[in-house]
């Protein structure tokens, strides 16, 4: 397992977000031109009812779950185990309840929330199956997961993304952070399960309705699916 191969053990990931965590939001914000706050905020709109208890997992910086509460969530809870990333999501708001923690072991009891969001984070995951598994557990019957996550584009853009991820993004990551978490990126992305073998194991994890959009020139893909 190694960052170029796009695969990394969850404390090696852990690691890596605690490294770049300065750096996040202002890549982010380079990467996406800012559109960034608007799939998120699509994912919050597509999940989240007014007065929902909300859990964002892999939360970060913090932006989708500021979108959950957008979105009217009552109550929202961000998990993520690196500190450093959460350290900036308090700093963003008090509104949200910021914990540490690992998706894969999540402490909260079944069925605690109505709606569950997820941006850019299942990627890093290493045991998918087992995150999407305690994702539904937590989740009451009927309840909504939604799935944001930069993904292989096809089409007429793919040329032009594949120049972005794969030498600009990491370039500019090396030049801005001096280490190879941007590499990682592209990496991953390439590993990743297309959308349309992600819908597959969402829907072997238990959940029904499961549903996808691609967004942004077929760079990203919002999944979402109900719990049974
Ligand atoms: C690319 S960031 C996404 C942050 C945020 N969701 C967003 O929309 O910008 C991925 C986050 O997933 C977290 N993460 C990865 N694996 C995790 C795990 N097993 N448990 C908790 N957090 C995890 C990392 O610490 C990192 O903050």
């Amino acid at each position: 397992m190694s960052a170029a191969s796009g695969s990394l053990e969850p404390e090696a990931v852990r690691t890596m977000f605690d490294s770049i965590a300065p750096l996040y939001d202002r890549m982010n914000l380079l990467m996406t031109a800012g559109l960034d706050r608007r799939w998120r905020d699509a994912t919050a709109r597509r999940v989240v009812r007014p007065g929902d208890y909300v859990l964002d997992a892999a939360c970060g910086t913090g932006d989708l779950a500021l979108a959950d509460l957008r979105a009217g969530a009552s109550r929202v809870v961000g998990v993520d185990f690196s500190k450093r990333m959460l350290e900036l999501a308090e700093r963003k708001s008090s509104a949200v309840e910021w914990i540490q923690g690992d998706l894969c072991r999540l402490p909260f009891p079944d069925g605690a929330f109505q709606a569950v969001t997820i941006g850019f984070g299942l990627r890093n995951v290493s045991d998918r199956a087992g995150a999407l598994r305690e994702l539904g557990r937590v989740l009451a019957p009927g309840g909504r997961l939604g799935i944001l996550e930069i993904t292989r584009a096809r089409g007429p853009l793919a040329p032009f993304f594949r120049i972005w991820f794969e030498t600009l993004v990491p370039a500019a990551g090396r030049l801005l952070s001096g280490g190879s978490a941007y590499s990682y990126l592209p990496a991953s992305v390439r590993r990743f399960s297309t959308p349309a073998q992600l819908a597959g194991e969402i829907a072997q994890a238990g959940f029904g309705e499961v549903r996808y959009r691609l967004l942004a020139g077929g760079s990203m893909a919002l999944h979402v699916g109900v719990a049974a």
